[in-house]
This record gives C-alpha cells, structure tokens and sequence, in this order.
C-alpha cells in the first residue's frame, strides 16, 4: 500500500488535545456520528458550540458533498453530547487516522457510547427503511488495527463478538415503538469504495450475509470496540444496491432518498438518545 495508512496516535492524541483545548473539562456521555444525508438530525439538539473539522488535528477536511464537516457539542437533558457531523473515508486514501479519529476522540474525551449512522445501499431492505446495525463484514481488505499496537487503542487481538451493544440496539429498538417508526436489525457489510459495487458482488454479499452495503463505520466500529466503547450503529438505506432494481447508482439519488426520510429521524433520534442515556 503506497499511501501512510496505519493510525497514527501522535496525531489522534493532539486531536483530543484540539478538542480539549476548546471545551476543558466536557465530558460527553455520547457521541454521534453523523453519515451522508443524516446532518439534520442536529436540528433535534440544543447545539452550544461546534468545531470546523480543519482545526482538529488529523481529521482534515472531507470532499465528500453531503458531509458537513465539523463537530459539535450538543446538550440533551443537561448531559453533553458530541456530533460528528460527516465522516472521513477509508476511500479517500488519507490512511486510518482521519476515518478513526471519532472514535479515539470519544473515548479520550471520555464517552461511553458511540451511536454512528450512514446511508447504505439495501441488500434485503428498500430505500426508506432503517436498519440498526446487529452485526458486520468487513469487505474493506483491511483493517485500522493494522500496525503497531498501542495500549489507548486496545489489545493486538480484540473480540468482535460483540460489537454492536445488545442492550443499546433493544432501546433503539424502544424508541422507534414509541415513535411509531419501524426499525429493521441486519448485517451492514463494508466495502472500500469509492466506485459501488457490481450487480455480481452485491450477489455474492447476499450469499455471504449481507443485507445492507455501506463504505464507512466498520472502521469506527472496530476501533471503537477494541477501546471499549460501547457502539451501535443505523443504516438508512438510500438505495437498491447494485443490480436489485434497474436504475443505476448516484450520490445524488442516495441524497434524495436521505432528505425524503430526515424528518422521520429528526423525530427519532431524540428518543434514542434519551433512552441511550437513560
Ligand atoms: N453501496 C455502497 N455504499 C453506499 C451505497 C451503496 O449502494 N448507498 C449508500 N452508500
């Protein structure tokens, strides 16, 4: 691999050293990752201050359109939340460090829980559904955790058996009862992108267990286990994913599909949140 992809901790270290110069002393007890098309989900929350992307060290400023790029401290209930809103990507070939910085700045800020949300492309759901994210594969042919181990990360070999907190998806699940909005559970699978996926891959991922293809928060996930965070994960499916219906993939369609169904989330999300931190 040509590109410097291993994390660097020196970088994520004067990253929470960024965020804490800004904020001392907050403490989140939650942090929200926010994916392409969910940024207005931030509209549900008291926002108290953000920070540009740029002027964190290491996450840099993503080129993806859809991706807002800032982080935000958010306040539900008196308790402190943190909003990544947009993500970097394993795809843009910056390395690890910009895609995982979330997850390392969370645990060293101090939250317990990570919530992470992307727009993925439906396998076994249609676009509209919501998917919260019970297990993954990952497709990425690679793996943060690739390089020196260091102890703020984790140990060498983590358990994935439980990635995705079981007790956190059934109050997920709660909260879309209460809110009267359905909520599927199912295997979100990580490809690299950036180009999607061919009709005879999404075929051999149905075969493998997929239900939902995505190009992000498997890395974020698997640092964030391996350090002890407790993280759940929802999937908005934008679209039919390669070769499921005729008409052919674009961003712009995934951004539509994600727009038609933000309200129903920005109704959701606050209920999830209160019985995450409940
Ligand atoms: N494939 C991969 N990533 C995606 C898709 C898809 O169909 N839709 C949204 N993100």
């Amino acid at each position: 691999m040509l590109q410097p992809a291993n994390i660097d901790i020196e970088v994520l270290k004067l990253a929470v050293k960024d965020v804490n110069k800004r904020w001392p002393d907050v403490k989140p007890e939650l942090c929200l990752v926010l994916g392409s098309g969910w940024g207005d989900v931030v509209n549900a929350f008291d926002i108290k201050d953000s920070i540009p992307y740029e002027e964190i060290t290491g996450i840099g400023k993503s080129g993806v359109a859809g991706h807002s790029g800032k982080l935000s401290l958010a306040n539900y209930k008196d308790k402190n939340i943190f909003i990544f809103q947009g993500r970097r990507h394993w795809y843009e070939g910056e390395g690890w460090t910009p895609v995982v910085a979330p997850s390392y700045i969370a645990k060293h800020c101090g939250a317990e829980v990570m919530l992470l949300t992307n727009a993925a492309g439906g396998i076994n759901y249609a676009p509209g559904d919501l998917m919260i994210v019970s297990d993954h594969i990952n497709y990425m042919f690679s793996n943060p955790l690739i390089g020196p181990n260091h102890e703020k990360l984790g140990t060498r070999f983590p358990d994935m058996s439980y990635t995705y907190n079981k007790d956190l998806r059934d109050k997920i699940m709660a909260a879309g009862a209460e809110t009267n909005v359905k909520l599927n559970s199912g295997v979100y699978l990580a490809s690299s992108g950036p180009s999607y996926e061919t009709p005879a891959e999404i075929r051999a991922f149905k075969t493998l267990g997929g239900d939902a293809v995505g190009m992000s928060t498997v890395p974020e996930a698997i640092l964030g286990n391996s350090m002890g965070l407790k993280v759940v994960a929802i999937s908005c499916i934008s679209n039919y994913a390669a070769g499921i219906s005729k008409a052919p993939l674009t961003h712009e369609e995934v951004g539509e599909t994600m727009s038609s169904i933000m309200p129903t989330m920005v109704k959701l999300m606050p209920e999830i949140v209160k019985n995450i931190l409940n």
